[in-house]
């Protein structure tokens, strides 16, 4: 698994953080003894750690519960759901747009996890948006029919082999799995911010509040526990997210995500960074490590 590309990617997800997940590793241990994501949409570190196989165990955890429905499906049951997944996207040939608010309409009443991947292979942007009544009502982009079914069996066979036996799922809110963490796990939490990502605005989810989330890292600071943030970043100039405060003793890193589409729409150039917030825990780790045995754990 050298690129991006090669990493698998079995939900199609907006916000996925797929591109810089090999950058973000890159400043991480090259040994985890088990990898925590607690906001973990599609869990994009995740299995970029597992295919680099730098990690024993996961933990995939989201508050939403539908996707972590289709995260147990993905991982147990590869060859069902990817059966039923054929099976829907050879149904829809001829009436793609109807076949779409068909399936919508049945997942909004059953939540069974081969449709909701089918709606996120489909809809624009692969984005999940719900209505105030917690409907799922992203529209289909026409230009695509989603994944083919021999590509999307590739992926979710991919994905399960790599996590099979060594995962956990869960979908509880993040603080109760912050809870539940140790000292040899790390964390990396990758929470919606501005809204730009997950099931926004539902029943679902509850609201993450900047403060209150301030205040769980001072907690897993005074437990040693290591953890990396991505929260807020930059596009040229202009920033976007709240900055997390001084008082957490974070170190602050900046990844290069690529140019902005809005940018590169205007002619300009405007590279996106994203950035990296290290523990105090985690840096103390690294820094040891670098010390111990001239590894290339050093912070770049
Ligand atoms: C920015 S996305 C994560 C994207 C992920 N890094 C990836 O690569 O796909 C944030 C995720 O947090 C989830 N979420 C929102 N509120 C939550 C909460 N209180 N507890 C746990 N998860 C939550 C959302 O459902 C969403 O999937």
């Amino acid at each position: 698994m050298n690129g991006p590309h090669e990493l698998p990617q079995p939900i199609p997800y907006q916000g996925s953080k797929r591109q810089i997940a090999p950058a973000i590793l890159e400043h991480l241990p090259t040994t985890i003894s088990r990898l925590v994501e607690p906001f973990a949409g599609s869990a994009a570190l995740s299995m970029a750690a597992a295919a680099r196989r730098t990690c024993d165990r996961f933990w995939i955890n989201d508050a939403h519960a539908p996707l972590m429905r289709l995260w147990r499906e993905i991982i147990h049951r590869p060859d069902a759901l990817a059966g039923e997944y054929n099976r829907l996207w050879n149904d829809q040939l001829g009436r793609e747009r109807q076949y779409f608010d068909e399936v919508r309409d049945r997942f909004n009443t059953h939540h069974a996890p081969a449709d909701f991947l089918y709606l996120l292979a489909r809809c624009v942007k692969a984005a999940i948006r719900y209505n105030a009544r917690g409907q799922f009502n992203n529209t289909p982009d026409n230009r695509r029919k989603g994944a083919r079914p021999a590509e999307m069996t590739r992926r979710i066979t991919h994905a399960s082999a790599l996590l099979r036996h060594r995962i956990r799922l869960t979908s509880w809110d993040y603080a109760r799995v912050l809870d539940q963490c140790a000292e040899d796990d790390l964390v990396y939490m990758d929470p919606p911010y501005q809204g730009v990502c997950g099931a926004r605005n539902t029943r679902y989810l509850p609201k993450i509040d900047h403060g209150a989330f301030c205040d769980q890292l001072r907690n897993l600071n005074e437990r040693h526990i290591m953890y990396a943030v991505s929260y807020d970043g930059r596009t040229g100039t202009k920033t976007y997210g709240e900055p997390l405060p001084g008082t957490l003793r974070l170190t602050q890193l900046e990844i290069r995500a690529g140019r902005s589409t809005q940018a590169t729409l205007l002619g300009r150039s405007d590279v996106t960074h994203e950035s990296l917030y290290l523990s105090p825990a985690l840096v103390a780790a690294l820094e040891r490590t670098a010390h111990t045995n001239d590894s290339p754990l050093a912070l770049r």
